[in-house]
């Protein structure tokens, strides 16, 4: 709310910071250097970042009891304006810290022009910008987990489910749908671990640093990293202003988890298919074609796959704006937070739309059995067999070869072959107990070890899962 009895004089207000220019900034110029659009996002870091600089302005002798209660009450005033919508952003304020700052001297007047003492922008934003990664990041794990969670529940009604296993998008050997699913739910976990670990070098303070140099009034800067939740301080203030490398991480994290998830929607949108037709999306999660009344559209796949592109651009964004700026703060680095901004929300969205498709996913059993059935992919099933006899691997790969080709001449799958026609010109090493290790399920039961697509080995491997979700 723009109090209209309350003057405000921009030389006396700290609006300008124009005290050594002999002209106004040129119109375009204020525009074009202004960053409030955009982060005003941050004002609920920003006025927590000031309260803990504040508090701890007092313990320093900065300011006096009175003073620091006027300035938080002042600055709680400006948030709840803000929350209300009240609050009139001025673009000739430039960013959030001094439309914020700006506000708070308008409410409280002299005082409130104490609150930048031993505090620069540079500092400032730095700080502001990680706490809100850091609370963007526990919001984004937190989603993580339920995907997995999601996962693995879909993963256990389908531990018994046969699919076909692909390597070269080919049919190459027979699996279970939960031992499929598992593989995603290992990647997006190790995704969860990235943002978590991300997260401890995002979680240092930056607030005391100022400028570049530090600051004379000797800030006490464990006491304001204790008050705002960092683990601990940047060690060097130069580096304190600077360095976006946290804000990279975060978005080469993003961008991978984003890559995983893509992969994953690739199979959907494949697999929904009509020619596939292995699983059924939720129609709610689907679109219409405007021309054509038959189509269900696997738009909510499509769109996470596509929006892997942009993040993967955000990444390479923040990369390069790094990429040679010399120490300590550049105007630059304002270009951080859009492409920040847009990884936290495309992930989280993206996240979001996962956690509501994946539990309404319906594999369609039969299908995936035909489909495994029609592959020949016990083939491998019937090469180690030979090798039990004996059989060097290397013949016994060419022996099932012409088995194969012989069954695909004939239409025939390879359990239809009689024992001849499977021994070839060879001896007759293939006996009748073939047909029992031809099965799908006998194969998929062979696989018992940790980490094989055997039902046990899949529910094992749901159960340790579980713990870690
Ligand atoms: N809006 C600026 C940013 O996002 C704040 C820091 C400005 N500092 C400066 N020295 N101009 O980086």
């Amino acid at each position: 709310m723009e109090n209209p009895s309350s003057p405000s004089p921009e030389a006396s207000h700290g609006g300008s910071l124009r005290g050594r220019f002999s002209e106004a900034t040129d119109e375009f110029v204020q525009v074009f250097t202004a960053s409030i659009d955009f982060d005003r996002r941050l004002y609920k870091e920003d006025i927590a970042g000031s309260i803990a600089h504040a508090t701890m302005l007092e313990t320093i002798g900065v300011l006096s009891e009175t003073e620091k209660d006027q300035i938080l009450s002042g600055l709680n005033t400006v948030l709840a304006e803000i929350e209300n919508g009240d609050m009139q952003w001025r673009v000739d304020l430039e960013d959030v810290h001094m439309n914020i700052e700006h506000r708070l001297i308008e409410l409280i007047g002299d005082t409130g022009k104490k609150l930048h003492t031993g505090r620069s922008r540079n500092d400032q934003v730095a700080t502001d910008i990680r706490l809100y990664l850091r609370t963007a990041i526990d919001q984004l794990v937190v989603q993580q987990s339920e995907l997995l969670r999601a996962l693995a529940d879909l993963a256990e009604s389908n531990a018994d489910t046969v699919m076909p296993g692909f390597t070269h998008l080919q049919a190459a050997q027979p699996i279970t749908f939960g031992h499929h699913l598992m593989a995603w739910f290992e990647m997006l976990k190790r995704d969860r671990e990235r943002l978590l670990d991300c997260r401890r070098r995002v979680n240092q303070l930056p607030l005391g640093a100022a400028a570049l140099a530090g600051s004379p009034y000797l800030p006490d800067r464990i006491l304001v990293a204790k008050l705002l939740g960092f683990d601990g301080v940047c060690e060097n203030s130069l580096d304190a202003v600077s360095d976006r490398d946290f804000a990279i991480e975060f978005c080469a994290a993003a961008a991978l988890c984003l890559t995983h998830m893509s992969r994953w929607c690739e199979e959907m949108v494949l697999w929904s298919s009509q020619q596939f037709n292995f699983i059924t999306l939720p129609d709610r999660f689907c679109t219409g074609s405007s021309i054509m009344p038959q189509k269900k559209n696997p738009d909510v796949p499509e769109l996470i796959r596509g929006k892997t592109g942009r993040v993967n651009g955000h990444l390479i964004s923040l990369l390069t704006l790094m990429k040679g700026q010399p120490l300590a703060y550049n105007k630059d680095n304002q270009e951080d937070k859009e492409p920040l901004f847009d990884a936290v929300d495309t992930l989280g969205n993206s996240l979001t739309a996962l956690i509501g498709m994946v539990p309404n996913i319906e594999a369609n059993k039969s299908v995936m059995l035909q489909a495994t059935l029609r592959g020949f992919t016990t083939a491998t099933d019937l090469a180690d067999y030979l090798v039990r006899k004996n059989v060097p691997f290397r013949d016994a790969h060419d022996m099932v070869g012409q088995a194969v080709q012989l069954a695909v001449s004939q239409g025939k799958a390879l359990e239809e072959l009689s024992l001849a026609e499977l021994n070839g010109n060879e001896t007759n090493v293939i006996e009748q107990d073939i047909y029992e290790v031809l099965t799908l399920q006998g194969s998929i039961a062979s696989r018992d070890h940790l980490g094989g697509t055997a039902p046990t080995q899949v529910r094992a491997a749901i159960a340790r899962a579980r713990l870690q979700i």
